[in-house]
């Protein structure tokens, strides 16, 4: 299996995993963010069938906060690694940009994708990190997550990674 960047050839097969993998309006905007998504990956099997993928956004300023907004694989291609390796790539691409954590959100009762983002080191955390840690510009990063209520917010910290100064952050927000 290979992780590689998305292109404009990968749409159609992109739509298809995310009708078959979210309910409706998680499609909508699935489809509808593949227009800003960075990082923006998928997973291809040895006969290049794309079979699942991952879109990112990096919330720029000090330091870059990650975020990974829909991940999906192929119903028929699930078990096999696919999620866990386009995850693994995203946090490298992240961190690569200078971001100290990336978030998730996943739904309560989401176990397969709950177990995925814990397996990388994810940890539940309260939404009111965002300003904790972040300040207002946790909450404008907050409101653009388009968390819903049944969600679980998830934060991955690199903790290899000096964190950032206060006044790194305060600049930011
Ligand atoms: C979540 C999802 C992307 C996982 O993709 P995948 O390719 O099947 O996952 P992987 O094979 O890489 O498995 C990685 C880890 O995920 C967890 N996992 C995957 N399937 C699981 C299942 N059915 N039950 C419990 N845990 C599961 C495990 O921790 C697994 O690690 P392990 O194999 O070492 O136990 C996939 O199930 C999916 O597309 N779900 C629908 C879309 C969705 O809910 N996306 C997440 C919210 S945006």
């Amino acid at each position: 299996m290979r992780i590689r960047e998305a292109t404009v050839a990968d749409r159609a097969a992109i739509v298809r995993i995310a009708r078959a993998s979210f309910d409706r309006v998680y499609a909508f905007f699935a489809v509808r963010g593949m227009r800003h998504a960075w990082p923006f990956l998928v997973a291809e099997d040895g006969t290049s069938i794309n079979q699942g993928f991952l879109e990112g956004i990096l919330f720029r300023g000090t330091p870059p906060i990650g975020y990974v907004y829909f991940v999906a694989v192929d119903p028929r291609a699930r078990g096999m690694g696919s999620g866990r390796a386009l995850v693994q790539e995203s946090l490298r691409l992240f961190r690569s940009r200078g971001a100290d954590r990336v978030f998730a959100a996943v739904s309560k009762d989401n176990d397969p994708s709950m177990h995925l983002f814990e397996s990388l080191g994810f940890e539940r955390v309260a939404r009111r990190v965002l300003w904790r840690w972040y300040r207002w510009r946790g909450l404008s990063v907050q409101m653009r997550m388009l968390l819903a209520p049944h969600e679980v917010l998830l934060a991955r910290t690199f903790t290899d990674l000096p964190p950032a100064s206060p006044q790194e952050v305060s600049r930011a927000s």
